[in-house]
């Protein structure tokens, strides 16, 4: 049997085309979805053309079970589920179960698409240290990562510094849990305890000079593409010392794929989509959200054919 999907192609505009390929045959641990929307992140966009010629491109899914796992584990046929794992931009999509979270009754299938891989990135990176109380930096906060990043360290309890790059980009932070919103980094006059970076570049080596001892940068990506340089002893600090991690877990997400539907369940999260339509138009999303014109999440809707089940 064949289905549509997002393919990557180095020709293609974007490097994505939509074409028929062959459905997905899941190995007994995964469940097979019909998908119905799939959000994008920038590192997919921006890098598809790595992949080889012809994959199955995306990682981030929301749909319903078709066919639950013959294993016996994750859920059954009919649960509507938000999936986060390789080649999501199709009609249909092999999931292992451990990635998959069962999405509560009143969350939109549209919401739950928009949080797999930026959601969990936010969350991780931030539950890996205390917050309460602490002053977290967060850069490229307009964007996917950085406004869950805002919203999650507010409920954690921290001091939110969210960081854009203009003053259009300031929008809607403060209502989301930004105690300070501030263009690059102006107007930070105390250290901060962590800084979680999407942005890299001459901005992540200045952000480092703001770090308290003891504080830590959390690596989650370089959108801004250009390099860092820090000077001959820059890094050298006396007293407990200041770290830099890199962040790209992805092992067993489903666990914290539902704590974060919860939270949006429970009104805490919002989901921030800001682009919505078809996926014939994933041309048009993804030159928006390389040209920064995207406050959170872009979210493609799935044309599924019908009598399918
Ligand atoms: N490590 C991981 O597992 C992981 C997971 C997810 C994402 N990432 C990476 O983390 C970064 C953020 O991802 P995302 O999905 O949140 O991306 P996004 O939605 O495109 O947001 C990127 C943000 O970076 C800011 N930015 C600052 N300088 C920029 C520049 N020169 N070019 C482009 N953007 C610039 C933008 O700020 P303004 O809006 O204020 O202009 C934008 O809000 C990306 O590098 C992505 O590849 C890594």
């Amino acid at each position: 049997m064949t289905m549509h999907a997002l393919i990557v192609d180095p020709g293609a505009p974007a490097s994505l085309r939509l074409a028929t390929t062959p459905e997905p045959q899941p190995a007994p641990h995964q469940a097979l979805l019909e998908v119905r929307h799939i959000s994008l992140n920038r590192g997919e966009i921006a890098f598809a053309a790595r992949q080889p010629p012809g994959t199955v491109h995306g990682y981030d899914a929301a749909g319903i079970v078709i066919r639950p796992a013959a294993d016996g584990t994750g859920p059954a046929a009919g649960t509507r589920v938000a999936a986060f794992g390789p080649h999501a931009w199709a009609q249909y999509m092999a999931a292992d179960t451990g990635a998959l979270a069962e999405v509560p009754a009143h969350v939109d299938l549209v919401h739950a698409a928009a949080l797999p891989m930026a959601g969990i990135t936010a969350l991780r990176t931030l539950r890996a240290q205390p917050l309460l109380g602490r002053r977290v930096l967060i850069t490229g906060a307009a964007g996917g990562v950085g406004r869950y990043a805002v919203q999650l360290a507010a409920i954690g309890g921290a001091h939110v510094i969210a960081s854009v790059g203009s003053a259009e980009r300031a929008g809607g932070l403060t209502a989301l849990g930004a105690h300070d919103v501030v263009i690059g980094l102006q107007g930070i006059d105390e250290p901060v305890d962590l800084i979680l970076d999407n942005v890299g570049g001459p901005q992540l080596a200045a952000a480092w000079d703001l770090l308290a001892p003891g504080g830590s940068v959390q690596n989650i990506g370089w959108a801004s593409d250009e390099p860092a340089v820090f000077a001959p002893y820059s890094l050298f600090h006396i007293g407990p010392p200041k770290t830099m991690t890199t962040f790209g877990d992805t092992r067993r997400p489903g666990p914290d794929l539902l704590t974060l539907l919860n939270f949006v369940a429970a009104g805490r999260l919002s989901p921030e989509v800001d682009w919505r339509g078809s996926w014939k138009r994933v041309t048009e999303a993804a030159q928006a959200l390389l040209e920064r014109r995207i406050a959170g999440k872009a979210v493609l809707d799935i044309e599924q054919p019908t009598g399918r089940q």
